[in-house]
Order: C-alpha cells, then structure tokens, then sequence
C-alpha cells in the first residue's frame, strides 16, 4: 500500500473516531476560531502547510530573506532579546531610582514613560497639564530634567527606548544633550524613538500637529539621524495600541505595516534614500493571549515586510528588509480580579513573543490594571522574562515552532488576510487617506464591540472576571504619585526658566520659527540649539503649534 492511500485510510479511519467519540463527549464549540476570526481546525496536516513545501521561498534560514524564522543567523543562541522594562513615572529623580533598580535587577534596555503633558508638549506649569504631572510616566520640562533622568546611567553603555511621539524631535535632542554632557557623542548613542504619529490618531491620542507637518518631524528625524546618529532606531512603527483599542492580530499587523509603508513613502518624497534610513526603521507589536495566533503573526510580519522592502521599494540592504520588533504583552488582557492571575498570563504572552523571535520585550506586572506597577511587581515581571530565558529552553533553538502544521497555516492565512487589507488601504489612497477617513478605527471599533459582545456572553472566558471569580479586596499597597510632585515640578521649571540666559532662548525660538517656516529645513538642529540654551518642551511645541497649528482630531 502506498504512503498516500496508507494516509487516506489513516485520515478516514480518524474521521471515523471522530464521529463515535463526539456521539458521547460533543465538542465545547460549534466553532472554534482565533482572534481575528481565523478558524482554528480540529487538527493540522502536512495537507495544511503548503509554505513548508517552498521552504526555500516562504521560510528560509533565520538571518535570511524572507526572515520568516527570525532575523538574526543564530537569534537567541548568541545574544537573548533585551529586556526592556517601560518605566517611569513622578520626577526624574524617582523614574532615574527605579530605572537604576531595573538594571541592577537585570534588565538589559532602557524605556522610558513620559507623563501626558509631556507627550502633548506642555509644560508641567501649563494650564493644561493641571492633575497630569508625573502621572503616567516622568515628568519632563527641560534638559535639566534629562539629566537627572539619566543620572549615573552611561548613554555609551545602555540603550533608550523613548515613547514620545509628536514631540518626538524634542525629546531626541535633549537625549543628544545629555550623551554630549556626559561625553558620549551623538554617534554612539543607541535607543529607539517611537515617533509615530498615525497610531495617535488611529489609537492612542497624544498627538499635536496635523499630518502633513507631523510627517515632516519624522522625516526630518530620519534624515538627522541617518547623518548623525546612526546607531539610533528612528521610528518604532507601533501596532501595540491599535491592538490594545480592540482590533484583531491581523488588523494589528495589517494597520501598522500600511503606517511604515506612509513612513517610507513619506521619507523618500522628503529625498531620503530607502536603504539609507530603512535599516533603522523598527517596530512594535502586542502580544494577546492566543498563543499560537500570536506567534504566527509575527512570523507572517516579517515575511511580509521583507516583500514589501525588496519587491516594492527596491531596497537592496538586506537592513532595510529586516523587521526587527519590540513587544510588550497585552495591558488590556489584564484583570484587576485576582491580580496574581495575570503573572500567568504575561507568561504566556511573553513565550509567544520570544517563540516568535522579538528583538526586544516588555512583560507587564500583575497589578497594572489597577495602578503603575509597584517595584515588587515590576521585578516579577523581569524575572519571567529571566526565566524564560534560563530556564524554559525556549531560546535554545530557532523558531521551534516553525514547520508546525497549524502554525506554518496560520502564518500563511494572517499573511494572506493583512494583503488583503493592505490592497484595501492602498486602494484608499495609502495610511494617511485612510487614517484621516477613519476607515482604520471603524475597523478596529467593529472588532472591539465584537470581542466585548464575546466576553458579555461568556463566549470568550476571562478567568477571575467573567468566571472563577472570588470575593475580593483591592489590594492596597498600589503604588500612588505623591501629589505634591506636580507643585515641586513647576517650582524646578520655574527657576530654571529665570537662571538660564533668556536672550538665548529667545534667539533660538525665533531661529526655529523661522527654520518651520521654510519646509526644506530640518528642524533638528534647531531644535537642538534650544533645548541646550534648557528652552523648555512647551516653549518649543508652542513655537511650532504657531507654524503648523494643532489637529483637533480625525
Ligand atoms: N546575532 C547578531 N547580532 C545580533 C544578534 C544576533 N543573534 N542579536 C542582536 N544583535 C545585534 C543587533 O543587530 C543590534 O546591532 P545593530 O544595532 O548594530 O544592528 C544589537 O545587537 C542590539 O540588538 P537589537 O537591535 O536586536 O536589540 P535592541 O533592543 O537594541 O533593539 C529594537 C530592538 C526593536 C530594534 C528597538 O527598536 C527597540 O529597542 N525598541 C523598543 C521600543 C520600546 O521599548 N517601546 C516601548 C513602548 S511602550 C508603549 O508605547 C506602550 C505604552 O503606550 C502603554
């Protein structure tokens, strides 16, 4: 008999066994189905993974195009993801205590929460930042609060991860200003600035200018960097948020792919050469809880970008077809209902972004749906992470998980369905068009509503919230902002703004007016100039808020 009809008569004699177990023990679902609605088969076959049969085409070798099984030859085995714990919150002081804590701790990455006022680009004695200061990240006014921010932290030695978007340009130069004070040189810095604009107005919000001159500040962060500080990561292309406001793994992967392709487009209209700035492009992805939905995705990312970069953009540095990704675990997955719970769930959702090959990773703590983590609750989190690393063996091996029948089919069917959205988008008019048609929040808002209507039914079980509950006190040693931080900060900002030489600051704010002015001038330098002379974060969004005026929303 051969193999084949051996395996036909297999498969039938299964089919069989099937129909008689069911008849006593039915199935728990009608059907079963992944997050982005994919349906997850009874079981998996050669028959269902097809791209294993063009291995050298769909998969190939970690470290080679099309990246399916990682980026790097040997992943892992030579040097572990960075952990890199986001933190901050209060004055530069405390976030600079507990930044030092995570590294004696052994954390191998810096990441850096700033406080809305200053991702909005207000000043902590702004009006506007009344009841915000030091809230959910660090307050930071001026260069003199950087400094304190990386006080006995050597920039040569550690990288920096900054979540600042639309004021992104003045937060980079003040990270320059401080390297330069403590003698590093631009050059050698290393870090990653988020500087992503679409997603705050596709998701998360703290954006301040409209597009076309936000798309302006991150060209011109590109096009500074790509000269001057060529070891900094430009962009971190983030589908975290897109994915926390609700939508699928598919959508996440499809809306944030659709924004880098606005980024590139963007920079290359601005004169930039593609394999210039392209191999400091990077990204930033969410890890939920459907493990093996996850690990898919990040595979079919890769191999989607590593297309798009060669086939379409023509890149010819391998660099710039490499997606190398940051992730965090799902903060909304989060219960505040037995808070310990959620040690298991970041575990999970951390062996999904390491199986599917993250460069970097945040693992959030059990308590973050209720309060910023306590340090207690911070360390847990590093130590999954350091777990996985040394004792599950996980990152012992590349893409374990890779020639999985069910994996290898799922990576092709998310690969196949963010195409389809990105032939949408671009039929749309690309990410900018979309995002200002809302096509990609009615998306995801469709897919939030679906997923709550699943958990209200009880469809989808969230252990401890919709089930499993217990009677329960709020655990009361969650960390709280002392609230006379906000009177402090103003105070610091306060006497700053009279010691510094105010003549200079106004020279510098007038050079940058004019510089936003003239739309072929990269406004780096002079935004540089400024915050060197410590003119403060609000001083210099003001100035520009002037030039380009404030977006009022999509
Ligand atoms: N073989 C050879 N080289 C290797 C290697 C291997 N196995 N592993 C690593 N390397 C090299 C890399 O190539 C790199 O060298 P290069 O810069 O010269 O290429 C160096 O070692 C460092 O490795 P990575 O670049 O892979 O790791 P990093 O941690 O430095 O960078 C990143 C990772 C994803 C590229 C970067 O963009 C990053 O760190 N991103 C983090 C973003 C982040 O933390 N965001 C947090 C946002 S929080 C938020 O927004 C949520 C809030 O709103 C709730």
């Amino acid at each position: 008999m051969s193999d084949q009809s051996k395996y036909q008569q297999q498969k039938q004699q299964w089919e069989t066994d099937v129909d008689k177990t069911t008849q006593r023990f039915p199935e728990r679902k009608e059907n079963f189905v992944t997050s982005s609605e994919i349906p997850v088969e009874r079981i998996y076959t050669p028959e269902d993974a097809s791209s294993v049969s063009s291995y050298e085409e769909n998969l190939g070798f970690p470290g080679q195009y099309p990246y399916t099984r990682g980026i790097q030859p040997t992943m892992y085995r030579s040097r572990y993801w960075t952990m890199r714990q986001y933190a901050g919150f209060g004055s530069a002081e405390e976030t600079n205590k507990r930044f030092r804590y995570l590294l004696e701790q052994g954390q191998t990455g810096l990441s850096v929460a700033f406080d809305l006022p200053t991702q909005i680009g207000y000043d902590s004695d702004d009006p506007m930042a009344e009841g915000e200061v030091g809230k959910v990240g660090v307050a930071i006014d001026s260069l003199k609060d950087m400094e304190k921010l990386f006080d006995q932290i050597p920039l040569d030695k550690v990288s920096t991860s900054m979540t600042i978007n639309a004021p992104a340009s003045i937060l980079l130069c003040m990270y320059i200003a401080v390297g330069e004070k403590q003698g590093v040189p631009m050059e050698k810095l290393t870090g990653t600035i988020q500087n992503d604009i679409l997603k705050e107005y596709i998701a998360r919000g703290t954006y301040i200018f409209p597009p076309k001159p936000s798309m302006r500040l991150i060209t011109n962060i590109f096009g500074y960097c790509q000269t001057n500080v060529p070891k900094f990561n430009t962009i971190s292309i983030s589908g975290y948020h897109i994915r926390e406001a609700g939508s699928t793994a598919v959508q996440e992967v499809a809306f944030t792919i659709a924004n880098g392709m606005a980024y590139v487009d963007a920079a290359i209209e601005s004169g930039l050469e593609v394999d210039q700035f392209a191999p400091r492009l990077a990204f930033f992805f969410n890890a939920h809880n459907q493990f093996f939905e996850e690990v898919a995705k990040y595979r079919a990312a890769r191999r989607i970008w590593a297309k798009i970069m060669k086939e379409h953009y023509k890149a010819e540095n391998p660099k710039s077809w490499k997606l190398r990704f940051h992730t965090q675990t799902g903060g909304s997955t989060l219960t505040a209902q037995q808070p310990d719970n959620n040690i298991v769930r970041v575990t999970l959702q951390a062996l999904a972004a390491v199986m599917g090959g993250t460069q970097s990773l945040h693992t959030n703590s059990r308590d973050e749906a209720l309060a910023l983590p306590t340090e207690d609750s911070a360390r847990i989190a590093l130590r999954t992470q350091q777990i996985l690393a040394n004792e599950s063996g996980v990152a012992d091996t590349i893409d374990p998980l890779g020639g999985s029948y069910y994996v290898e089919s799922l990576t092709d069917k998310i690969e196949a369905e963010v195409n389809d959205y990105l032939e949408r988008i671009k039929k749309l008019g690309g990410a900018v068009q979309a995002v200002e048609d809302g096509y990609m929040q009615r998306e995801i808002h469709q897919s939030a509503y679906e997923a709550q209507k699943r958990i209200e039914s009880k469809e989808d079980i969230i252990v401890g919230m919709n089930d499993f509950r217990i009677d329960e006190e709020i655990n009361p040693d969650l960390l709280r902002v002392d609230e006379a931080l906000e009177a402090r900060q103003i105070e610091q900002t306060k006497n700053i703004r009279e010691s510094r030489d105010q003549q200079l600051i106004e020279d510098c704010l007038q050079n940058l007016k004019q510089a936003a002015q003239n739309a072929n001038e990269n406004l780096m330098p002079y935004i540089l100039e400024a915050v060197k002379a410590y003119a403060t974060v609000g001083e210099i969004a003001n100035v520009l808020r002037e030039e380009f005026g404030e977006y009022t929303g999509m």
